[in-house]
């Protein structure tokens, strides 16, 4: 085969150099008949090519060809990198490509629902243009959902989705320079079943389906199952798949499938081991998307500008009485014994950041009244719970606790909660077999780049976001 180079591989090469490449015409700029621009772009990546004519390759009628190429046709380019340099200042430019030849692998449609270009435009572009006076297209979400393939090319979205897989990467499998976090310490990968027979969060945001005759629902979480696997001697596992919820509201942050990190461990004598672990693991992704994704984070900021995320190196932890009590010093009265919002939980976010200097913490020892009913209480005292959010940017991307071992606590406070215990018999019955203390999370992958990388909305960072509103393409 012949020797192909990726787009983002152009820069630095010398002058003079012979290239072949594939990419996507993102632009096409006649000058003159003897004359076009083209600008192929590849994942995060452009570079500027030239068709000229001359004597030996390019004919008139080579150019003619380039320019009545639609736009984000697939195209071949054989030809010479030239590193221009500025005739003023002498610095050199960006490589650019001299098309010597050209070919249309794929041609696209004429007219493209969604133009890349406008796509990938920030705030900023926008600002400029009104101050000259220029006009450009705004591309809404629904016509981005709507025609998600050409969406996704924007480079800002083409770095979304590879930060995506880093973090997954970091946590849990290929991960990079042998990080691979949770294996290295000792936690077994595993699959859960998507098809189960009821709830396991409780309440009714489940998808109720027909399981070959008897009443069936896509898993809400890997809950119950990574508990029973605990109970089947495991000491520590994690899974990473698909967690399905019948959301009714229509949020910046709520998906209706989303993709779950769920972590499951035995512990010794106290949760704040899974607090330990959450802290050594996140710590370790963001510093390992700072060190090796710079490329990625860069195309989201021209798109999206975000200040970088601010962490410690060992994670904040508060209770949620000292949170309630620093909102209420800032004038925000909250339910001691209740939950926090969107709106106060970003209040203390950013209260938080400015008494700690953190975008990341831990919050523990919620009320136990609104917290699932397999969360452990306190033993001292049994109004709160032995359990935790973890946030970024003062938005929830973690939920976590000790699990009640107890058989008969977890029946008394399944029914509390108004659950009918014989629809989760052999979950309560795996406690009774012999089950050590344990305790776990569960983590929004979507929510964590969103949040680390300070979107304003989950359907960024879903590759192809199920809503309450949207289950196409
Ligand atoms: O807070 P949740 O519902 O907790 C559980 O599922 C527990 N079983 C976890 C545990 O081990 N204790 O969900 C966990 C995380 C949330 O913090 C959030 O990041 C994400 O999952 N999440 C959602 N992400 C997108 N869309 C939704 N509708 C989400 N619901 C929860």
């Amino acid at each position: 085969g012949r020797v192909w180079t990726e787009i983002g591989a152009l820069e630095g090469q010398l002058s003079g150099q012979s290239v072949l490449i594939r990419g996507v015409a993102q632009t096409i700029r006649p000058v003159s008949k003897k004359m076009a621009f083209l600008v192929l772009r590849q994942f995060t990546s452009t570079v500027q090519c030239v068709l000229s004519v001359d004597k030996e390759s390019v004919s008139p009628q080579m150019v003619k060809f380039a320019t009545v190429l639609n736009k984000e046709s697939i195209v071949d380019v054989e030809g010479i990198i030239s590193v221009p340099k500025d005739p003023i200042t002498g610095t050199t430019q960006q490589v650019e490509v001299q098309i010597k030849k050209l070919y249309c692998v794929n041609r696209s449609v004429p007219n493209l629902p969604i133009n890349i270009e406008d796509a990938a435009r920030s705030e900023k572009d926008f600002e400029k243009a009104e101050q000259t006076g220029v006009q450009l297209v705004r591309v809404g979400q629904d016509t981005r959902l709507n025609y998600r393939v050409l969406d996704i090319r924007t480079p800002a979205n083409q770095a979304i989705f590879r930060i995506q897989c880093h973090v997954e990467d970091v946590s849990s499998l290929a991960g990079f320079l042998q990080m691979r976090f949770l294996r290295s310490e000792g936690f077994v990968g595993i699959h859960s079943p998507k098809l189960i027979a009821g709830s396991s969060e409780g309440g009714a945001a489940v998808f109720k389906l027909d399981y070959k005759g008897q009443p069936a629902c896509l898993a809400q979480s890997p809950q119950l199952y990574k508990q029973m696997a605990i109970c089947g001697g495991f000491g520590r596992v994690f899974e990473v798949g698909s967690v399905f919820r019948a959301e009714d509201s229509y949020t910046h942050r709520h998906l209706c499938e989303f993709v779950g990190l769920d972590v499951e461990m035995e512990i010794k004598e106290h949760y704040f081991e899974v607090c330990d672990i959450v802290d050594r693991l996140f710590v370790a992704i963001f510093d390992d998307l700072n060190e090796n994704c710079k490329t990625e984070l860069d195309a989201i900021n021209r798109q999206y500008p975000f200040e970088p995320l601010k962490y410690l190196r060992k994670t904040l932890k508060l209770t949620f009485e000292e949170g309630i009590q620093m909102l209420k010093e800032a004038g925000v009265e909250v339910d001691p014994l209740g939950d926090l919002n969107t709106e106060t939980e970003r209040k203390l976010g950013r209260l938080v950041r400015e008494k700690y200097d953190t975008d990341f913490y831990i919050l523990c020892r919620y009320p136990l009244a609104v917290r699932p009913f397999y969360t452990m209480p306190c033993y001292d005292n049994p109004a709160y719970s032995n359990s935790f959010d973890v946030f970024i940017r003062g938005e929830e991307i973690i939920s976590g606790a000790q699990r009640i071992h107890l058989p008969e606590l977890l029946t008394t406070r399944a029914e509390a909660c108004g659950i009918d215990v014989k629809t989760i018999s052999s979950y309560i019955d795996s406690f009774r077999y012999g089950a050590p203390p344990h305790g776990g999370f569960g983590v929004g992958l979507e929510r964590v780049v969103m949040l680390f990388c300070a979107l304003n909305n989950i359907r960024k960072t879903s590759l192809f976001p199920r809503d309450p509103q949207r289950l196409t393409p």
